[in-house]
């Protein structure tokens, strides 16, 4: 198989996280016979500082032409709280591409889990998908100050059409799956809300194999922590779905391990879901697990490379539970990130 993908390293992190990802796509081309195409592009503060926008066009073309984009982060201090901000480069990237679905799986490698503050009996076993709503909501609506800036607003709006699209998702992923769906709201307070509810009880009806559950978003977050075992997929909006995935992030030992998928009208794009750790930033120490993982989702997703999307997410746990990893999982063995980059690329085996 013959596939170009964009790479998009970013800020902070981004760029030497991606790197592990790239190295082990280049692995699996070489195990199993295929050419990927790599082709760099510039998002975020880096952007910023070469071509004076976080988005540019350039990178947009590449991105439609890709097959696939492995992204990294995007985020600079340097810029916060000023109009130069990078974040605004990625919310501009997700409308554009029309990545309406992110896919954020959480599971957990038994190894690393030993480093969640969470007892192993409660986190065994955990292994649900997160559908964020990712175009829509208080990220996308209308947004300001009044005239002497004492006060602000930031408006949560959502459409029937825009509701839809992501439950039908939704329910198609859990009939992948082990066929339950958990719709997360506040729905006792926020009229969008009634709405996300409203349009889910009728789309369940289409659904009659899938077991729908509803929680309200105070109460999500809770039983995600107590319960996380329970859980198959859970479906919600924007800024909901934003936090309960850092929450579940603890589930699974570290943010550093979660990938994931956005999924949309152009070509999907994959990112691990922690940010640019600009602490870290060049120190080769952030954990690369979320990049390496979001490489297999890529696979299998955009590409349909099911056994060697499957290879890389063997390799990663083998290196797991030989008690390697990044300073934040690592078991026995610290690995420097490009050390672990290497080590699982090493496990790859067709
Ligand atoms: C994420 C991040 C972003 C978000 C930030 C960096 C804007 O937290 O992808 O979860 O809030 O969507
Ligand atoms: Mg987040």
């Amino acid at each position: 198989m013959k596939k170009t993908i964009a790479v998009l390293g970013g800020d902070g992190v981004g760029p030497e996280i991606t790197e592990q990802g790239v190295k082990v796509l280049e692995k699996v081309a070489k195990k199993f016979g295929h050419t990927f195409i790599f082709k760099e592009g510039l998002v975020g503060a880096a952007a910023y500082d070469k071509l004076g926008d976080s988005f540019p066009k350039e990178t947009f073309d590449l991105c439609v032409e890709a097959d696939a984009i492995l992204f990294g982060s995007v985020g600079d201090p340097k810029y916060d709280n000023t109009s130069k901000d990078p974040l605004k480069g990625l919310l501009q990237m997700r409308k554009q591409l029309g990545l309406y679905a992110n896919i954020r799986p959480i599971y957990t490698f038994e190894a690393a889990s030993k480093k969640s503050p969470l007892r192993p009996e409660v986190t065994k076993g955990t292994d649900f998908v997160v559908v964020r709503e990712l175009t829509g909501g208080i990220y996308f609506g209308k947004k300001g100050r009044n005239k002497d800036r004492t006060s602000a607003y930031d408006t949560m709006e959502y459409t029937t059409a825009e509701i839809e699209r992501i439950v039908h998702f939704a329910y198609k992923l859990a009939r992948g799956r082990r066929n339950k769906l958990t719709m997360v709201d506040k729905s006792n307070v926020l009229e969008t809300s009634r709405l996300w509810r409203e349009v889910t009880m009728r789309i369940a009806k289409k659904y009659p194999d899938v077991e729908t559950d509803y929680l309200l978003v105070d109460n999500a977050a809770m039983q995600i922590l107590k319960r996380p075992a329970t859980f198959d997929v859970i479906v919600t909006e924007n800024t909901f779905g934003d936090i309960l995935t850092d929450e579940a992030s603890v589930i699974t030992g570290s943010l550093g391990m979660l990938p994931s998928a956005s999924i949309g009208e152009k070509t999907s794009l994959y990112e691990p879901i922690a940010g640019s750790f600009p602490r870290a930033a060049g120190k080769n120490y952030a954990n690369p697990t979320g990049s390496i993982l979001s490489a297999a989702m890529l696979l299998d997703y955009s590409f349909g490379l099911k056994e060697e999307s499957k290879a890389i997410f063997k390799a990663v746990e083998r290196v797991l539970e030989h008690g390697y990893g990044t300073k934040d999982i690592a078991t026995d063995k610290v690995l420097g990130t490009r050390e672990f980059g290497d080590r699982v690329a090493g496990e790859i085996v067709s």
